[in-house]
């Protein structure tokens, strides 16, 4: 094809590696956040519908739908707005209750999934009008169907499995998050430029964390034997532990479930023993006593860890417990550096395991059919 592999076995390693690009692009020439960012024509329109909006509705699907259910965190946590989101093809089907005044926001790649699509023709002919998307492709069909839009830089995505355009996403949701935030007056304009600040060394933390792939190569020689795995994570990175399970039963076709951590006594804990490896997303976060006691859970079952850690949290490697060290807690931007570590674990696993990992069976990468 076109684009050249370089030094890397797979499209979807490199295009992991591509990530610190990826995000260093996402914010060249943004010198605040600015309405502009989001209808690229001159910030009108996005202001007014920032303005006016009530609450936000994100509607994606796949990988997509996990960069929207973490947004929900900064949406609320942060703006102070309400924020749903759904799946697109449970959206389009079912009976709901619309609100005129919220800001729909379909979030995809591609832009021309079927269901997401779907979805956002639901919601218009349901009377939401204010409309954006968070897109890879400008020239998609969702662009051009959405009111405002924000095309993330990712470039072209080849392998099946999303990466780049995942963390890419959480950039574009972050910065419409200081928007929305800014808009409403519960962020301040100095506040939005420390977190843009922020966001301008996450290309460096990323390479810090690239840096760990030995480490992650270590843990997939293990994870390649094994036919489940449990992920888990609380807040915010929830959803980064049900993106990590996606990607594995994807790529390497081990069965992966994800939960947030406290419901591990709701049901998950009876499939814990020495066969079921358990990877914790545990940053050091005001969550991370509450982890640490699911962790002794499993440990107290046999279960054996597999542990994401910032490095200023004092978890450390012992029986039953395989410690990556991350860089230091990144605050509520953490997300974007802890799903990388994850996109490793499966690719290598994949690798391992000797799958298709660029074209896993009965996958497409865009499913364009309903
Ligand atoms: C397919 C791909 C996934 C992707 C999902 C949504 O299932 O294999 O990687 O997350 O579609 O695609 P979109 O282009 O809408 O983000």
């Amino acid at each position: 094809g076109a684009v050249e592999l370089g030094p890397y076995r797979h499209y979807m390693q490199k295009e992991i590696f591509e990530q610190p690009r990826a995000i260093a692009d996402t914010l060249e020439g943004v010198q605040g956040v600015v309405p502009e960012l989001f209808d690229g024509i001159d910030g009108d329109a996005a202001w007014r519908v920032f303005k006016d909006i009530d609450e936000v509705l994100i509607l994606a699907c796949g990988t997509s739908y996990y960069s929207g259910c973490t947004a929900k965190y900064w949406i609320e946590g942060l703006a102070g707005i309400r924020c749903n989101v759904e799946v697109a093809s449970e959206y389009r089907y079912r009976k709901s209750v619309p609100n005129p005044r919220a800001l729909v926001v379909t979030i995809s790649q591609s832009g021309e999934t079927a269901d997401t699509l779907a979805a956002l023709r639901h919601a218009q002919s349901l009377g939401m009008t204010n409309t954006l998307t968070i897109c890879n492709v400008a020239t998609s069909a969702m662009v051009r169907e959405c009111k405002l839009s924000y095309i993330t830089r990712a470039g072209m995505e080849i392998g099946v499995a999303s990466t780049k355009a995942f963390t890419t996403q959480l950039a574009g949701l972050f910065l419409l998050t200081l928007a929305l935030g800014q808009s409403k007056g519960h962020i301040t304009e100095a506040q939005s430029d420390a977190y843009l600040e922020k966001m301008r060394h996450l290309p460096l933390a990323l390479q810090a964390v690239l840096a760990l792939e030995p480490q992650v190569v270590s843990w997939a020689e293990d994870f390649a034997r094994k036919e489940n795995a449990l992920f888990l994570g609380r807040g915010i990175h929830y959803p980064i532990a049900l993106e990590g399970a996606l990607k594995l039963k994807e790529i390497s076709y081990i069965h992966a479930e994800a939960y947030p951590a406290g419901e591990l006594k709701h049901g998950p804990l009876a499939l814990v023993d020495s066969e079921m490896p358990v990877v914790t997303v545990a940053p050091n976060d005001e969550l991370l006593e509450k982890l640490k006691s699911n962790m002794q859970e499993v440990r107290a079952r046999g279960g054996v860890l597999y542990v994401l850690a910032d490095a200023n949290t004092n978890i450390e490697n012992a029986e039953g417990m395989h410690v990556i060290r991350m860089p230091e807690h990144y605050g509520v931007l953490s997300p974007i550096l802890h799903v990388v570590p994850l996109q490793l674990l499966s690719y290598h696993t994949a690798v391992a395991r000797g799958t298709d990992v660029d074209k896993p069976r009965n996958l497409a990468k865009s499913v364009t059919v309903e």
